[in-house]
């Protein structure tokens, strides 16, 4: 491919789709819709017409996702330009897709070792079940301020990999779902000495490096394959997503194998479309796009002060300047367009804030039992922080009940971590950013993951409270964030029944589970590991 320098405020695929859109020309191929012709006299279609009129497919002109040579491979290669990697390719099945496909190309053969963070999103699982990968565990630190796990550190990285030198890489999430993170560096660094490639789902970063406010990038920490949902914190439509790439440490052709595999032979054009507008956006604004979302938190947090009923979730160093500490290694950054808030009298649960907002029509991206996550971006405003002190505003001086309030300098309650020893006294059970280590290991055995489906005569229903000692036959996964507690194949200890227990207690929603309300888990016929299988059946 030739690397011609392009002009970054141009678009070239949004730029085809637009003339696409204005043009006269009769449509004799794809989509079925004609330009949403077909809801002409019949109506029903409303604001989706509009976008079915750039809505095409890989007629002349408009290039293919998967043999790009034309105005898709001028997009892509602006994205490389603009997120600092030398390939980037458009995913239209969001990270979900990319998580597979770098999973699919650094585990080529059944069997593989791939050393794995183990609070990771639901596709990382799903791409380890797809490769027929074993995977080696990491346990996550744990910031001891807030109970949240964030990525595993470059010692456990290191003596992983040590221990499992044939390991043919290593998958962290930076950040988690709450905007933490940790310095990334050491970990690149580690798996380069090694000579196996840093894989990183930033999901939730894909405007990291991209201003000073902001932490830097995993491409920039040294990464060799970044996955980042474009949709979530820039500007693309959902689903649209990019993996990036660089160094010599991933076989590219592989990659655009494995990328053609598990993504649509008819991608959708308006997702590659928008992916290619949101690059632009940055690429011309630079961090200027942020201003006004920055400033939109900066009152956020200037109205929190005057309501000291809300904490607001930040590293140590944050709170008292120069307090570095051991804490920091485990939580060192916050990306501030997380504003991660909570109840300091500790009346209402995350989930109660959550509802109290949703009430006053404020929607929060998501809640568990102690925080609510507040998804700020670079189209936030004033007027939503506004309407959001407003609503908080109301509900500091709702249900207070006779607890007192905390100083607004009060620090924040210490992270109650569950007692597995008296699961029934546990306050937080918290299990968003949870891994299921029993915290005496810092990594695990490899665990082998298949396809083969689990046989239904060879699992049982059994009571919730039994369940400890047993092995999970399904997945059960809190959602959002979608990090699954437990896994098809898993044995359960006595410290992850606690969680769920929790769990079922606290009324979260839950994916995967037969029984949503969670009073009864599937798990396999007597207490022995399953010979194979991760597949719930
Ligand atoms: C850490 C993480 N990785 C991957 C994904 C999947 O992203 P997408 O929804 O873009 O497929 C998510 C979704 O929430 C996520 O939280």
């Amino acid at each position: 491919m030739g690397k011609e320098k392009l002009e970054k405020g141009k678009a070239p695929l949004f730029e085809a789709l637009v003339q696409y859109k204005n043009g006269g020309q009769a449509s004799f191929h794809v989509p079925g819709h004609k330009k949403g012709q077909a809801y002409a006299s019949f109506g029903g279609a409303g604001f989706l017409e509009q976008a079915m009129e750039a809505d095409v497919t890989e007629i002349t002109g408009m290039d293919d996702l998967h043999y790009p040579e034309g105005v898709i491979r001028d997009a892509q290669q602006l994205a490389a330009d603009c997120f600092g990697a030398e390939e980037s390719f458009f995913l239209v099945g969001g990270s979900t897709s990319g998580n597979l496909a770098m999973i699919l190309t650094a585990c080529s053969h059944p069997g593989d070792v791939l050393l794995v963070q183990r609070n990771v999103h639901k596709s990382v699982l799903n791409g380890l079940m797809l490769a027929g990968a074993r995977a080696v565990f990491l346990e996550p630190q744990v910031d001891g301020g807030s109970g949240l796990a964030t990525a595993p550190s470059s010692e456990t990285v290191a003596a992983a990999l040590a221990a499992y030198p044939e390991a043919k890489g290593v998958l962290v999430t930076m950040p988690n779902y709450y905007g933490m993170g940790t310095d990334l560096a050491p970990l690149a660094e580690a798996c380069h000495r090694h000579g196996v490639p840093l894989l990183v789902d930033e999901a939730h970063g894909a405007h990291y490096g991209q201003h000073p406010q902001l932490p830097r990038s995993a491409l920039a920490s040294g990464a060799d394959v970044v996955v980042q949902s474009t949709h979530k914190m820039l500007a693309a439509l959902t689903m649209g997503a990019m993996l990036h790439v660089q160094g010599p440490r991933i076989n590219r052709g592989l990659l655009r194998q494995r990328l053609a595999m598990v993504q649509s032979s008819s991608p959708s054009y308006p997702v590659m479309g928008s992916l290619d507008l949101a690059r632009r956006q940055l690429h011309v604004q630079g961090a200027a796009a942020f201003t006004a979302g920055l400033a939109a938190v900066e009152s956020l947090k200037r109205g929190l002060r005057e309501l000291p009923r809300f904490g607001l979730l930040q590293p140590a160093a944050q709170q008292q300047s120069g307090a570095a500490g051991p804490a920091a290694a485990a939580y060192a950054t916050q990306d501030p367009f997380k504003v991660v808030i909570y109840d300091r009298t500790g009346v209402l649960s995350g989930y109660e804030l959550q509802h109290r907002l949703e009430a006053w029509d404020c929607i929060p991206e998501m809640s568990d039992d102690r925080y609510v996550v507040l998804l700020y971006s670079l189209g936030s405003t004033d007027e939503d922080t506004r309407h959001l002190l407003k609503a908080l505003s109301h509900i500091s001086v709702e249900k207070a009940g006779a607890q007192p309030l905390h100083s607004s300098h009060a620090a924040p309650a210490p992270y109650a971590s569950p007692q597995v020893d008296s699961p029934e006294d546990c306050g937080f059970v918290e299990f968003s950013t949870w891994n299921n280590f029993d915290q005496t290991t810092s990594f695990s055995e490899p665990v082998a993951f298949s396809l083969t489906p689990v046989e239904p005569d060879e699992t049982e229903v059994i009571p919730l409270e039994e369940c400890a000692g047993r092995v999970a036959a399904e997945m059960i996964i809190p959602y959002p964030p979608g990090i699954p507690i437990l896994y098809p194949g898993e044995r359960i200890t006595e410290f992850v029944a606690v969680k769920l227990r929790g769990l079922a207690r606290s009324g979260a929603k839950c994916q995967g589970a037969r029984d949503s309300k969670l009073g009864t888990i599937l798990v396999h016929k007597g207490v022995r590991e399953p010979a194979s299988g991760n597949q719930t059946p």
